[in-house]
This record gives C-alpha cells, sequence and structure tokens, in this order.
C-alpha cells in the first residue's frame, strides 16, 4: 500500500562524493589487457551522494555529511547534490585532499567496474561525524558506507546509537567490519560479493544467507542479488524476499546499489517496514540501469510510485 509523504521524515547519509570519469567500453578488460573506449564524460558520483540524491528523489528530508575538496570539482559537486535537494550545510570542504575521483568502466552489457581515489573523503573526521549524527533523534535514518574512514563510520555508528536514530550501514566496498560496530536495532546492507567476503572473515564454512548473516551478527542484514531482488533477515527470524524489477537490457548499473540504499532508507524514515522500503529501493534499482550514469538515472518518488503500481497490476 502506497504511503503518502506526511511530516518531515529525514536521512542523514554520511559519506562519500566523488567525481565519476566514466568510459564506455564493449567488454570490461582482464587483467593485462587493453582496451579502447568509445566515450569519457564526467558525472556526479561518490556511494555517498548518490544515496542522498536517491533518498530525496524519494521524497526524503535528506542531509550530507562529507569532505570535498577546495577545488572546482567540489564546487561543482555540491552545487549538483543541493539542486537534487539534499541539505549539504555538513558537507565540509577540505583545503589539503582535492575532491575524490573515481574511474568507472561501463561496459555493452551495462556491467561496471570502479576504481575510487578517496581524496578528500579520507579526511572525514569522527568529530565532523559525530556532531552532525548527533543532532539526529529517534525516527531518523543514518546511512554511511565504506568510502570514508572506519573511524567516521564508527563515530557514526555510535551516535547514531546514542540518539535513538536507526543506523542503516551499506558495506560497501567490503571491509571486515569492527566487532560491536552495529546495535541490535542496526540493519547491514550488503550486495551479493559482499556478504561472501563477510562469511568467509566470520569464519563461515561456504556462502551464508541474510538469516546467518544476522544471527551472526545480532542485528537485521539485507543482501542485494540484482536483478534476484534482495533477500533480508532480523536476528532468529527467517528470510524474507521481495522482487527487482524486471530490466530486458541494462544500460548502466553504476549507482544501482546506491539507488537501493537511498530509497530503501528514505521508506525507513517515512515508517516503512524493512521489506517494504526494500521493494521499493528494487524498484529504484530496477529504474536506475535504465539510464547512464548515477545520480542522472535516479528515478523521483512519482517514478518510482508508477512503476510499483504497474508491477502489482501486471
Ligand atoms: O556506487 C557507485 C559509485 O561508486 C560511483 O558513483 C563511484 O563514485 C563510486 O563511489
Amino acid at each position: 500500500m502506497a504511503v503518502q509523504p506526511s511530516g518531515k521524515k529525514h536521512v542523514l547519509v554520511v559519506g562519500s562524493a566523488n567525481v565519476d570519469v566514466t568510459l564506455r567500453v564493449g567488454v570490461l578488460p582482464q587483467a593485462g589487457e587493453t582496451v579502447l573506449a568509445r566515450s569519457v564524460r564526467e558525472t556526479a558520483g561518490g556511494k555517498g551522494a548518490n544515496q542522498a540524491v536517491a533518498a530525496a528523489r524519494a521524497g526524503a528530508g535528506v542531509r550530507l555529511a562529507a569532505r570535498l575538496g577546495r577545488d572546482g570539482a567540489g564546487d561543482r559537486l555540491v552545487a549538483a547534490i543541493e539542486a537534487a535537494g539534499v541539505d549539504v550545510r555538513a558537507a565540509g570542504r577540505d583545503p589539503d585532499h582535492p575532491t575524490g575521483r573515481a574511474t568507472v568502466l561501463v561496459s555493452d552489457d551495462g556491467d561496471n567496474s570502479i576504481v575510487v581515489v578517496a581524496g578528500a573523503n579520507g579526511a572525514l573526521g569522527p568529530g565532523e561525524v559525530a556532531a552532525a549524527v548527533g543532532s539526529t533523534g529517534p525516527g531518523d535514518v543514518v546511512v554511511a558506507q565504506a568510502e570514508i574512514p572506519a573511524d567516521a563510520v564508527a563515530a557514526a555508528a555510535a551516535t547514531a546509537a546514542r540518539a535513538g536514530s536507526r543506523f542503516v550501514l551499506n558495506l560497501a566496498p567490503y571491509r571486515a567490519l569492527t566487532p560491536g560496530l552495529l546495535a541490535p536495532d542496526a540493519i547491514l546492507v550488503v550486495n551479493a560479493v559482499e556478504a561472501a567476503a563477510l562469511a568467509a572473515d566470520s569464519g563461515a564454512d561456504g556462502v551464508e544467507g541474510a538469516a546467518a548473516l544476522a544471527g551472526r551478527l545480532g542485528c537485521t542484514v539485507v543482501v542485494t542479488r540484482g536483478a534476484h531482488g534482495a533477500e533480508m533477515a532480523g536476528p532468529g527470524a527467517a528470510a524474507v524476499r521481495v522482487p527487482a524489477l524486471a530490466v530486458d537490457a541494462p544500460v548502466d548499473t553504476t549507482g544501482a546499489g546506491d539507488a537501493f540504499v537511498g530509497v530503501f532508507a528514505a521508506g525507513l524514515a517515512e515508517g516503512r517496514t524493512v521489506p517494504d522500503a526494500a521493494r521499493r529501493g528494487c524498484v529504484a534499482a530496477g529504474l536506475s540501469v535504465r539510464g547512464d550514469g548515477a545520480q542522472a538515472s535516479f528515478p523521483d518518488r512519482a517514478g518510482i510510485d508508477a512503476a510499483e503500481r504497474a508491477r502489482v497490476d501486471a
């Protein structure tokens, strides 16, 4: 059932902002191989900024706590993020490091491969994160990813727990989890590759699903599986699955995971259950792979609502 926007919904995203330099190639190169790109273009990216923009398009009130360089790239990114409706007052500018940068290779089948130079993202400090998260409260959702320092993520998690806001960690790119980082009401979002790394790091024998990971970590775990939707479970509970949006020929999968996380967080902030918010996240991710780039391809609330309705009516 659709939930209408009512009152103010708050999502605070703590994370990275990058300039994405996207190269279109036929096939992603293998190690040792050189390939020619058909085109190159620069767009606004970074998992934190992407998730903030996705949540804002979905109708949430969103702030971004981040660190960008004091350079032209930083100016352009801040302007783009602000134009998408995100409050950027907690996006600090760093005099010593350039704005983060990502090289994104996208193949003809829409698949991607990304290398990130953290730049100013690596200077986001725990103090400024704690100050931003400290202004959240019950009902708010705080989201972080792993393109920022581990102590900044830890500050976000600990401060959200003290403030009573809901903490969502998107463990991308993968890094080992510090024990005790996630409170019982926190939500961990990982893709299938990150879930496998997490299971391997915890000494599990083979691949673990959401229920096993939730039992091991003591919090809710959502595993996104691309064209196969998402699977989620809380500790001691059976897994619930939600479907992906069918997409015939993906154009560019860059940022699909961020579309999921941003729209998922927006759903939680407006009081949806985890499966309901994840269902909308899957719809947004499916819509996003139909267009080029990350932020440019994210749907707005009306687009998500329409795709959800079309799926129910089909
Ligand atoms: O998730 C996609 C994002 O990963 C890109 O926008 C790139 O900047 C990297 O952060």
